[in-house]
């Protein structure tokens, strides 16, 4: 963790809908945090040492707020068919490998490989439910020098034998056993219930009072997909909307993720709203799995807690530059067929939503504010040639639209330079 400067064409997000530009100017990293973004050097800070990036952008890190870690193996296969035919076809047949802890170390060491070199500096994680493989998982993350919160998923119904925990007492005793290894600098627990149909209610009641015991955060997936929604109301007959199956045992009021919210009504927005739960908008997966669009601008409009997540594998891939491009195109096919009073997502919006959004869930990071964490991404974008000069802001966006990790010259997480 250092104090340093760096020079190059800085921007982040002041809010959703304001990029901040500071072109030619020095971002300067103490002790892992920001100090400041300055167009001139002050004297102060003239003995730190200094990296010039020249013309190159310098961005704030981006945080995934939703991948699946063991789904990366088949990302881009399987495509064909909704949530709840891709779980039992794709998903669950290959979660079950990674009892095998060389198969797990194997395959996670790809993945977290793929992610270290990705803009992604801050990662919200879905494992398996083994315990063994995802505290593995977690020591690769730990390796990696990202930051992140990673979850051993919890199920004790309604998916294959091999997966199944035999029932809540089983899984909450396995997650307890997880936690007990689970302890890492920079890669923290959180609890996973994977979601409504594959917890029973005594599993959801015992995860939430282990979260308000142990003060854990929470991750699962809300609101997805029709058949889904369908079933979680034959389940829990007994709830007007799909988040109380969570609310009603504590799972909303430890800092929380729920993935998708593509359908939520009025009721259910205002309770997220009220617990402060953070969405994690994944476009590419919603379009892969034929869920719908979720109206994400409105969200934004009515202040929710929104950011990004590419969903790996039911989004093909970990780069959020095109999960960003993904966020808008869609926004903009749901103004034009579905709904005109919700606007299209703008460039400002998506960046933010990648940056500052997701960032908020790890407190301060996401953008170069004094205090904030140093996660930062140098983008060399002199490969993607133009015939013309563009300012900064023109490059931004033609890099959510055309870049990945290969015009990736320089990451930080916290201060620390990972290449
Ligand atoms: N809902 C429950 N499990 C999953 C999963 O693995 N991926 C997605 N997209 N939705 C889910
Ligand atoms: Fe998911």
């Amino acid at each position: 963790m250092g104090s340093f400067v760096l020079h190059g064409n800085i921007i982040d997000s002041e809010s959703p809908e304001r990029l901040r530009v500071a072109a030619d100017s020095y971002l300067v990293c103490e002790e892992g945090r920001c100090t400041g973004v300055f167009s001139a050097l002050p004297e102060r800070f003239s003995g730190l040492p200094l990296t010039d990036f020249g013309d190159r952008l310098i961005l704030p890190g981006m945080t995934d707020l939703h991948l699946h870690a063991p789904q990366f193996a088949f990302r881009g296969l399987g495509m064909d068919l909704e949530l709840l035919d891709w779980l039992n076809a794709h998903t669950f047949p290959e979660e079950a490998k990674y009892a095998d802890l060389s198969y797990a170390a194997l395959a996670y060491g790809q993945f977290v490989d793929c992610l270290r070199r990705s803009a992604t500096t801050r990662a919200v994680v879905f494992g398996t439910v083994h315990p063994a493989a995802t505290t593995l998982l977690m020591e690769l993350l730990e390796a990696s020098g990202l930051v992140s919160y990673v979850g051993k998923v919890n199920m004790d119904r309604d998916c294959p034998e091999a997966l199944r925990e035999a029932d809540a007492a089983a899984s909450l005793a396995a997650t307890e056993q997880w936690l007990a290894s689970a302890r890492f600098a920079h890669t923290k627990p959180i609890l996973t219930p994977r979601f409504v149909p594959s917890c029973s209610d005594a599993l959801l009641q015992g995860l939430g009072e282990l979260a308000a015991r142990r003060g854990l955060p929470v991750q699962s997936h809300l609101s997805e997909n029709l058949g889904e929604i369908a079933l979680v109301q034959s389940l829990c007959p007994q709830t007007d909307f799909y988040a109380e199956a969570y609310d009603r045992c504590g799972l909303l009021s430890q800092p929380c993720i729920m993935a998708h919210c593509v359908h939520c009504p009025p009721e259910e927005q205002d309770l997220l709203q009220a617990r402060g739960v953070f969405i994690a908008h994944s476009p590419l997966s919603n379009s892969n799995l034929s869920s719908g669009i979720a109206p994400v601008s409105a969200y934004l409009a009515r202040g929710l807690r929104v950011g990004l997540g590419s969903d790996l594998a039911a989004g093909e891939t970990e780069n959020l530059f095109r999960v960003m491009a993904e966020a808008i195109r869609v926004s903009k096919l749901r103004w034009r067929l579905l709904d005109d009073t919700t606007a299209p997502l703008t460039v400002a919006q998506a960046f933010y939503l990648a940056t500052r959004g997701g960032g908020a869930f790890f407190g301060e990071a996401g953008c170069f504010e004094p205090g904030f964490a140093l996660d930062a991404v140098v983008l060399d974008d002199s490969a993607l040639v133009h015939p013309q000069e563009l300012t900064p802001i023109e490059r931004l966006e033609r890099c959510i639209y055309l870049a990945d990790e290969r015009h990736i010259a320089a990451k930080y997480v916290a201060g620390t330079r990972l290449f």
